[in-house]
C-alpha cells in the first residue's frame, strides 16, 4: 500500500485528479470503479477542468460505480446515479450508455446485484477503483463484520452512517437503511485501488487502516491485502496516525 501524503482537501483533490488522469490516458479502455460522497467532490471538479483544458478525455471510458441507496429513483437528488450525473458525467464526454450506476429501485434487487456483477466482469474487470472510508473503517457500503468474500449485495446501513449521511437528506427518517453495494471481493478483484480520506473524522479509521491487523471489523484493512493499493490522505485524516 503505497500512502501519500498531501496537505488537505484541495491538495487531495488535484492529487487524486492526476493519478486518473494518468490511467485514463495511458489505458485504451479504461474501466473505473466510481465512488460519490463528500470525498470525491473535488476529484470531480478536477476531472472537469482536465477536461475543459483538453488534458483527459472520457469518450472510451466506462465506469461502475460502489453503491446506490435502495428505495431512491434515479431523478432523485439524493440517489448516487443524480449525484454522479450532476458531479461528473454531465460536464464530460462520457457516454451515459458507458455508465453503471446499481438500481435501487429495481423491482428484482437480488437480480440487479448479480447484473451488476456480471456487467464488471463482461467488461473485462475494473481497473482503477475510486474508494472513500467511511469514519467506521466501511468502504462502498461494506458496514463492519461484511465478510471479504462478499460480492454485490443488498446492505443494511449501520446507524452511524445513517447519521453521517444525514447531513445530506433534509431529516434522517429520510434517509434510506439499505443500499446495494459491491461486495469487499468485488472491489479486491479491481486490478488497482486508490482510496481517499480527508478531514479528522477520518483519522480514526485512518489509523485503524495503516497500523491495525487485518480484520472484517475494519472493512477498509482488506485493502492490505491487496497487491496495487495507494492511499491519499491529508493532514487532519493522518493526525492519529501521527500520534496527535
Ligand atoms: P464521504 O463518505 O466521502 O461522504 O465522507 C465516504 C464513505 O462513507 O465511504
Amino acid at each position: 500500500m503505497e500512502v501519500i501524503r498531501v496537505k488537505d482537501y484541495d491538495a487531495m483533490s488535484k492529487e487524486a485528479a492526476s493519478f486518473l488522469v494518468e490511467r485514463i490516458n495511458r489505458l485504451k479502455n479504461p474501466i473505473l470503479g466510481l465512488a460519490t460522497g463528500s470525498t470525491p467532490e473535488g476529484l470531480y471538479k478536477c476531472l472537469i477542468e482536465e477536461y475543459k483544458q483538453g488534458n483527459v478525455s472520457f469518450k472510451d471510458v466506462k465506469s461502475f460505480n460502489l453503491d446506490e441507496y435502495v428505495g431512491l429513483e434515479k431523478n432523485d437528488p439524493n440517489s448516487y446515479y443524480y449525484f454522479m450525473k450532476d458531479k461528473l458525467f454531465d460536464h464530460v464526454d462520457i457516454s451515459l450508455d458507458h455508465v453503471r450506476v446499481p438500481n435501487g429501485v429495481a423491482t428484482d434487487l437480488q437480480q440487479e446485484c448479480v447484473d451488476h456483477e456480471e456487467a464488471i466482469k463482461a467488461a473485462g474487470g475494473i481497473d482503477v477503483q475510486l474508494l472513500g472510508i467511511g469514519a467506521n473503517g466501511h468502504i462502498g457500503f461494506n458496514e463492519p463484520g461484511t465478510p471479504f468474500t462478499s460480492k454485490t449485495q443488498v446492505v443494511d446501513l449501520e446507524e452511524s452512517t445513517i447519521q453521517a449521511n444525514s447531513r445530506f437528506f433534509n431529516s434522517i427518517e429520510e434517509v434510506p437503511t439499505q443500499a446495494v453495494s459491491m461486495g469487499i471481493e468485488t472491489i479486491m478483484n479491481s486490478k488497482e485501488i486508490l482510496l481517499l480520506a480527508s478531514g479528522a473524522s477520518k483519522a480514526g479509521a485512518l489509523a485503524k487502516l495503516i497500523n491495525g491487523d487485518v480484520t472484517e471489523d475494519v472493512p477498509a484493512s482488506v485493502l492490505k491485502n491487496h497487491p496495487n493499493v495507494t492511499v491519499i490522505v491529508d493532514e487532519a485524516a493522518f493526525a492519529v496516525v501521527d500520534g496527535k
